[in-house]
């Protein structure tokens, strides 16, 4: 069943009705201002940080769900409605959202009176600007009543929802015309207010929540509204909000456009206040104010960012026979990498903006579906997470956007993390052809007298691998790999330990971890990750440099081979037992997915037939209609030595949930190994576009991945295997966006930079004709035809550029070219 429809055309899904299986929100703003959206207009806006400067106040976890948001209401003559639906939830005559890219707008209607409302971030600027148009539509006058409505957050989310006693009467506001301030803690310690103002005169206002709301109502039934008025209060502690009120008359077939704005400004030190030492200085916000003071200067500000993303989007363009992949590829996938790559995972309707940061292997994966679109962001991306590294190559796992600084409570001692870098840096490098990030000087532990060049930390990154092996060569397990609920050294017996920085003095000897418990997970990624570091090396001309680590890596490849290959596929791990984790033998588990595909990229034990063997086990025991699941069986009990991942019940998160991360790269892995057939079932498994249609199970957005799945084993735990089977959670920010984004893009479609050029070798469904492509890279465009005429899934049979035949599958790089046509048969 489906709750609206995609339209490509405009680059918008088209959400039909308010009642969608779950929230499906968006995201406005992709520089400082942040807001989220849903289809009903709740969510809220944020600067930079979600956690630390939250700026309006939004409920988690609430009954019902999504309440809070940016509200209109309307009282016509005791009909009370929001263009939006919620929270009022009156029946609609009329309702549509469009949520486009940076954009959404909500249109409602009921008795003849229509209510069209475009909420956006425009660019360089920081607020969040709203154009409501109201229009009669019947035949005769109407007289209506208006508000909006908007809830403050007293800056610190984590604080503002738990520290009452005192946050209970620091509320400050400031009203001058028709904008209302706000500004708690302004006079003391911060230089930052709000504000949300309308350019039109208005009738009266509410500032104090309780007059406005009533503390027995709620935001389904405000008093002033069921009263058709307002109380003029200002709020004095307790919660500030801001909404203006306005009377309006239409007469039949008039419309009246209103602008709001939410803006956020900080203001210097010594300009804070006016003569009078205690009222806001608004020059700023005027100045914001004044910028899109008019439906006039509203259009312009959405011209702007349609043209914006008309760039962005500009620069990969596939058109093959799926709509859907064209869809996902050249759009929304897009679409999510931005918004992936600006939060990571701190701010959805899962993730409450105040439990996590920045990660450091989430926002160094993020780089890889990013890079292409503003590779000067990812530049300095990948310099501020390089800065939080440890001298010695570890890293911390997260750091706050606001302070950039490596976050200590989380820690550090993650294996994988520091091989994410090296991955990114060079995915940066092979878009851009900017070797002199490698030159750049970065601080360790944000430290600027311990700065080294960047190579050097890719250094460290990939030798604190090879110094922290275990009895087998494989490397340490430590505190988690990319599985963070696989934690091998924990053995949690007390509830509310965290099983990620929890620490057992069982290891305390041997410095807080086991040195048995081995990943190869992380042995595998070694393998994928080090022939890039290798390349790069080779690049530079450090030949010697370059030998050393290629050994490590073919070292680490008979490793695998030797001590963790289980005769169909990879072992996931030693225990702390020096038990194999992840093998035949094994009563539950038997199979994980994470180190399968990189072994097989790695083409570990390929002359063997690995590669092969593991495709089919993959397909055997871990493919579903839904997707792929992480392990197979599904954990039944609590298996201490194994942390997190057996807590949780079979057929969830990493307990045998679909982890939509994971599927990319066995998608990459199939793709990779000849079996284009195979990767694209996998792929169209998972992409959102294909989930459209079963929205009724899948629950959320159709437009974006979301991170988790569940499995074919969700419900076994109540004995109703298959319950919630292919139940989406966890929607927009997931590593699956840039992973996915890889995966069709340069693994299906093959169209793949490297160091020394464009490389094209595609490896997709054998029905395919073949497919045509533009893609800019480094200043040219590449138009790009792919031929199947013997109906192959991979193998480049020839390719010609610009007119001359071409050997192998890499354009080669020629400075200064505009255009380039490479015409490629399959066969
Ligand atoms: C979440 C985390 C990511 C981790 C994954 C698997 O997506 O953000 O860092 O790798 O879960 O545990
Ligand atoms: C990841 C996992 C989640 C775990 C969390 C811990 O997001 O998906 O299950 O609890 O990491 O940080």
């Amino acid at each position: 069943m489906k709750f609206g429809h995609f339209d490509d055309a405009n680059r918008e899904y088209v959400i039909e009705t308010p009642r969608t299986p779950y929230p499906w929100i968006n995201y406005l703003g992709t520089q400082g201002f942040f807001s989220l959206i849903s289809n009903t207009a709740g969510g809220y806006s944020f600067y930079k940080d979600a956690r630390l400067r939250r700026i309006t106040r939004y409920r988690y976890n609430n009954v019902p769900i999504d309440m809070g948001g940016r509200y209109f209401y309307i009282n016509d003559n005791g009909t009370i409605w929001n263009p939006g639906w919620s929270p009022v939830k009156t029946e609609l005559d009329a309702y549509e959202c469009r949520h486009g890219m940076g954009y959404t707008i909500i249109k409602g209607k009921k008795n003849d009176l229509k209510a069209e409302v475009t909420f956006f971030v425009p660019q360089d600027y920081d607020g969040e600007v709203q154009q409501v148009v109201l229009t009669n539509e019947g035949k005769s006058d109407k007289t209506f009543k208006f508000w909006s409505f908007a809830e403050w957050c007293l800056w610190d989310a984590q604080d503002d929802c738990t520290n009452f006693q005192r946050n209970f009467s620091t509320g400050r506001v400031e009203i001058v015309g028709s904008t209302i301030y706000h500004k708690t803690e302004y006079r003391d310690r911060r230089n930052h207010f709000a504000f949300y103002s309308v350019n039109d005169k208005i009738d009266g206002y509410d500032t104090d929540r309780d007059t406005f709301i009533g503390l027995y109502n709620g935001f389904n039934d405000p008093q002033q509204v069921t009263a058709g008025k307002c109380g003029n209060s200002l709020a004095d502690g307790w919660s500030p909000i801001a909404s203006h009120y306005k009377e309006i008359t239409l007469k039949a077939g008039e419309s009246k456009t209103l602008v709001f704005i939410l803006g956020y400004v900080e203001m210097p030190q010594d300009k804070k206040f006016e003569a009078d030492g205690k009222t806001i200085n608004k020059e700023k916000a005027l100045a914001m104010m004044e910028k899109y003071n008019t439906p006039e200067k509203f259009a312009a500000g959405m011209a702007e960012l349609r043209a914006y993303w008309d760039k962005l989007l500009g620069i990969i363009n596939v058109n093959t026979p799926e709509d859907k992949v064209n869809r996902m590829v050249n759009i929304w996938n897009q679409y999510q990498c931005m918004v992936t790559f600006n939060l990571s995972r701190s701010a959805s309707y899962f993730e409450s903006g105040i439990g996590r940061g920045m990660g450091f292997r989430d926002s160094n994966q993020d780089i890889l579906g990013f890079v292409h679109q503003i590779p000067d962001r990812a530049r300095e991306r990948l310099i501020d997470i390089a800065s939080t590294q440890l001298p010695d190559g570890g890293c911390y796992h997260q750091y706050q956007p606001l302070t950039k600084k490596g976050n200590a409570d989380i820690g550090g001692d993650f294996s994988d993390d520091p091989l994410w870098m090296i991955l990114a840096v060079a995915a940066y490098i092979k878009e851009t052809g900017d070797w002199s990030i490698l030159d750049e000087k970065v601080p360790y532990d944000n430290d600027e007298s311990k700065a080294k060049s960047m190579l050097d930390h890719l250094t460290v990154s990939f030798y604190h691998i090879v110094k922290n092996l275990g009895p087998h060569g494989l490397p340490l397990a430590m505190r988690a790999d990319w599985n963070d609920c696989i934690n091998l050294s924990c053995f949690s017996d007390t509830p509310g330990e965290s099983f990620q920085t929890y620490t057992n003095p069982k290891f305390k000897k041997e410095g807080g971890y086991s040195k048995v418990a081995e990943s190869v997970f992380v042995a595998a990624l070694f393998t994928y990750v080090g022939p890039s570091f290798v390349g790069i090396l080779n690049h530079l001309g450090k030949k010697k440099d370059a030998e050393k680590a290629q050994k490590e890596i073919d070292k680490m490849k008979k490793v695998i081979m030797d001590s963790a290959w289980d005769g169909n596929w990879f072992l996931r791990a030693y225990d702390a037992n020096g038990q194999k984790m992840g093998s035949n033998e094994c009563e539950e588990g038997k199979i994980f997915i994470e180190p399968q595909g990189f072994a097989i990229m790695s083409d570990v034990g390929k002359e063997q037939g690995a590669d092969k063997k593991t495709l089919a086990a993959i397909d055997e025991r871990l493919n579903t209609q839904h997707g792929l699941v992480l392990n197979n069986p599904a954990f039944s009990k609590y298996y201490i030595q194994y942390g997190e991942i057996s807590t949780y019940p079979g057929g969830y998160k990493e307990n045998a949930g679909i982890f939509t991360h994971n599927n990319a790269w066995i998608i990459c892995a199939a793709a990779y190994a000849g079996e284009g057939d195979q990767a694209f079932k996998y792929y169209s498994e998972i992409a959102p576009a294909y989930t459209e249609e079963t929205s009724d199970i899948h629950k959320t957005e159709p437009y974006v991945y979301g991170q988790m799945i569940g499995g074919k084993d969700a419900g076994s735990d109540i004995g109703q295997t298959g319950k919630n089977f292919g139940q989406g959670k966890n929607s927009w920010l997931t590593g699956t966006a840039a992973w996915n984004m890889v995966a069709i893009s340069q693994y299906i479609l093959g169209i793949q930079p490297d160091f020394d050029g464009l490389k094209v070798d595609p490896s997709i469904p054998a029905s395919w004709n073949g497919f045509t492509a533009t893609r800019l890279f480094r200043g040219a465009k590449y138009n790009i035809t792919i031929k199947n005429p013997s109906h192959v899934c991979k193998g480049v049979k020839s390719m010609v550029v610009d007119g001359k035949a071409v050997d192998g599958c890499v354009v080669p790089f020629v400075e200064g070219k505009k255009e380039v046509n490479v015409e490629i048969t399959l066969g």
